[in-house]
């Protein structure tokens, strides 16, 4: 299994920090933010990665990373998206690294308290289609920034509605999915949403669609860094008290 991380776009929600450099460059508690989303996917397993990024401080990726061995990756590519164009577009990017295998993407402002390799375990028994980690969230404000699903009775999940002004259950998509090769067909179907961006939404709606979507509920904390600047801080504070990506 392959692992792309996506950390292009504006970061305008963290102006004017974002301004003099990359958002997933900044410090989470001891570290760049980019470094929790590589470890996600290096204690799950998932040793070939994919980052793909943009903007004017793409170079300093590099220098923070090199060829990734020291992080525990076996081989570390890189993508230049030329604009931010949605989630969906710069995971486009990444067809010919992932080269029909099955791929785990994540958004890499998306901070997790415990570990994805459940998740991945099960997508690697599961024989296709896509999986998302929901997390459970009370708060309908925040809700309004994230994408919520519908459950039918039997708890499957119909739909995913992006940023819904009505929430419809009290569950938040994370920013970490996985995909048979298929979403490469997927992503050249799509229309540019209100925002002007290819979603990620409107895939995993296609997978849902198809009935070939399935799901797991996160244990523990999950934060999106990228939200507001509150945001930022209070996933700080949680990972300097408690720490991410525990087994
Ligand atoms: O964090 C979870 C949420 O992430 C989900 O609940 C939403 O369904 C999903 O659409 C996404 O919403 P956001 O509004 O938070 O996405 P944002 O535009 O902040 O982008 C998230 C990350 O994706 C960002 O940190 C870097 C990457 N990205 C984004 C864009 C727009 C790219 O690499 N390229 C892009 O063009």
């Amino acid at each position: 299994m392959k692992g792309v991380i996506l950390a292009g776009g504006t970061g305008s929600r963290l102006h004017p920090l974002t301004r003099i450099t990359n958002k997933h460059l900044l410090p989470i508690y001891d570290r760049p933010m980019i470094n929790w989303g590589i470890e996600a996917l290096v204690n799950a397993g998932i040793r070939e990665i994919m980052l793909v990024t943009g903007g004017t401080h793409a170079g300093e990726f590099l220098r923070l990373l090199g060829n990734g061995q020291e992080f525990g990756i076996d081989r570390l590519s890189y993508g230049y998206q030329d604009r931010p164009g949605g989630i969906a577009e710069a995971l486009g990017l990444a067809e010919r690294f992932v080269d029909g295998d099955p791929v785990l993407v994540m958004l890499a402002d998306n901070i997790v308290e415990r570990s994805i390799k459940p998740m991945v375990d099960a997508f690697k028994r599961q024989p296709k289609g896509a999986r998302i980690l929901l997390t459970q969230v009370e708060e309908e404000e925040h809700l309004r920034h994230l994408g919520v699903p519908s459950f039918d009775e039997d708890r499957r999940v119909v739909g995913i509605i992006e940023k819904p002004e009505q929430p419809t259950s009290n569950y938040g998509v994370t920013g970490i999915y996985c995909y048979d090769a298929d979403v490469f067909q997927v992503i050249p179907t799509l229309a540019p949403s209100g925002r002007g961006e290819l979603e990620i939404t409107d895939v995993n709606n296609y997978y849902i669609e198809q009935g070939a979507m399935a799901y797991d509920v996160l244990e523990g904390f999950w934060g999106d860094a990228g939200e507001s600047i509150d945001a930022y801080y209070a996933v700080n504070d949680f990972v300097r008290g408690n720490g991410a990506n525990k087994d």
